[in-house]
């Protein structure tokens, strides 16, 4: 998903992106490659208290790394390592006061199966889960605040299995059998 998403992005010159170190691959990996294909500036965004303990991603930490030329702010609502849960409208507060063009992208995949969630309090610009996580097959789905609802669900990771026709064939079937269901429940599940 985070895969499909960064593509999606456009950049300019000199962007600079905030990418959590907290973060799962899925949500660093894709950023990464996208500032080294285009030439653009990675801020890692490091926990400077508790490191030992329980390390949050804090305002604090985060305000020294905005600026005008922020365009992604990409972090963890809860990090499946650790645990840390991550107090995210005040983080969008900042992001969007300090860096107008800077849009908010937060990985709910292991918070949104713990509680429930309002997109729009949270003040995100992308929120994305995957249902696998709570029983259902590996297909993750974004909510994409530009357009107030969920807009793209889709197989989750690409991996090399994927080289097998078989195992595609199968993902895909899986997709398309699950899809409707899908949108069913994620619009009787949130405020879309
Ligand atoms: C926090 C977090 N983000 C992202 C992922 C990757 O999800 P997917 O397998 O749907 O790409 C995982 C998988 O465990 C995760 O725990």
């Amino acid at each position: 998903m985070f895969r499909n998403l960064s593509v999606a992005l456009k950049t300019e010159p000199g962007d600079e992106f905030v990418i959590s170190k907290l973060d799962h691959e899925a949500n660093i990996a894709s950023w990464v490659q996208l500032a080294e294909w285009k030439g653009l500036t990675v801020k890692w965004w490091v926990p400077s208290k508790d490191t030992s303990s329980n390390p949050k991603l804090v305002p604090e930490d985060l305000k020294k790394l905005l600026s005008p030329k922020t365009r992604l702010v990409t972090c963890t609502h809860t990090s499946n390592i650790l645990g840390s849960i991550t107090d995210i409208a005040p983080l969008a507060e900042v992001i969007h006061a300090t860096s107008p063009r800077a849009l908010f992208c937060v990985d709910a995949v292991a918070y949104a199966p713990h509680a429930s969630i309002d997109v729009k309090a949270l003040g995100v610009d992308f929120y994305s889960f995957s249902w696998y996580k709570v029983y259902g097959p590996h297909i993750s789905m974004l909510y994409v605040k530009k357009f107030g609802r969920i807009v793209c669900i889709m197989r989750s990771s690409l991996t090399s299995t994927l080289v097998d026709p078989y195992e595609m064939m199968a993902r895909r079937k899986t997709l398309t059998r699950t899809q409707v269901t899908l949108v069913e429940m994620a619009i009787g599940f949130g405020p879309y």
